[in-house]
């Protein structure tokens, strides 16, 4: 069993049934996670290369892991410790760690489209870990995953991503992923945060958060990204909060329960209210854990692929 491409650099163009691919072999790899001894051969005598250009806890932790769970041989890159100090390059870079015989890169890093030029250069898989505000495919696969564990069946659901969708790669990655499901997907947010001609995508826009509560399933809440707000997007922390801010109050007016999802990390009481956060509308450690056993079923995939 394989995938369609022998890289994951994004969702685009990615088809459904790579997607259900990955969901399925996810739920074997999840019941692996449960077992007193939690590891498997799986990639016995494969090695993998995780460069790490910017900072990241639950990716990277998750992907380590992964490739623990599957009896990887792993080596981890810090950008800030390397030759890239001393004025390599990002091509020689990726060219000398190749050259020692890997398998397998994930990468993370601020520009978009750096995995992408990596699979032009070196041989083995890449999979992409988050590229600047493009794609960042193995968070979307893990919120799909965690959605359709929650419901069951994905078609027809309405999905609502709020927040920085402007920023944000998780948002794009969602998008594809959850439209190539079946899934009615909206956005919401202030309108500085809203990339222009975002509806040629599929999706609906909603600039009040009352107006879309009532009519979803799920809300996939994005961190405001305080690091990207120099722009002044929006007047205050507090205002945002009170426009867009997930809390209780807002959770109850709606008629049935809403699951709430987050990318992580959350910033408490800006995009979404910390007891919601704990509540049991929060999905956010499942997806978490479902992080681990996605990231295994697509390691284990992409190995599988021809060169
Ligand atoms: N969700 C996510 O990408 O988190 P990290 O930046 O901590 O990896």
């Amino acid at each position: 069993m394989s995938l369609t491409s022998r890289h994951l650099l994004g969702l685009h163009g990615v088809p459904k049934e790579d997607i259900v691919k990955i969901l399925d072999s996810a739920v074997s790899f999840k019941e692996v996670l449960d077992r007193p001894i939690k590891k498997v051969p799986t990639l016995q005598g494969k090695t993998i290369v995780n460069l790490f250009f910017e900072s990241s806890t639950r990716t990277r932790i998750s992907f380590e892991l992964a490739q623990r769970r599957l009896s990887a041989d792993i080596v981890n890159f810090a950008a800030s410790t390397s030759s890239l100090s001393k004025g390599e390059t990002f091509k020689d870079t990726a060219r000398n760690i190749e050259a020692m015989k890997i398998d397998m890169v994930v990468v993370r890093h601020q520009s978009a489209g750096a995995p992408h030029f990596l699979s032009r250069i070196v041989d083995a898989n890449i999979i992409n870990a988050g590229d600047g505000r493009h794609e960042h495919p193995t968070q979307a696969l893990l919120d799909i995953f965690t959605l359709r564990e929650k419901f069951e069946t994905l078609e027809g659901l309405h999905i609502c991503i709020v927040g920085d969708i402007l920023h944000s790669r998780v948002a794009l990655s969602n998008i594809y992923g959850l439209k190539a499901m079946g899934v009615n997907v909206s956005v919401c947010g202030p309108a500085t945060m809203i990339p222009r001609e975002i509806e040629k995508l599929g999706v609906d826009v909603y600039h009040h958060i009352d107006d879309v509560i009532p009519k979803v399933d799920a809300l996939n809440v994005l961190r405001i990204q305080l690091e990207r707000q120099e722009g002044g997007l929006f007047p205050s922390l507090r205002e945002y909060h009170n426009y867009f801010g997930v809390t209780r109050d807002r959770l109850d007016r709606a008629d049935k329960p809403i699951t709430i999802l987050h990318p992580g990390p959350i910033n408490r009481d800006v995009e979404l209210s910390a007891d919601v956060a704990d509540s049991e509308h929060s999905v956010i450690l499942q997806q978490v854990l479902n992080g681990v056993a996605v990231r295994m079923a697509v390691l284990y995939l992409l190995s599988q692929s021809k060169p």
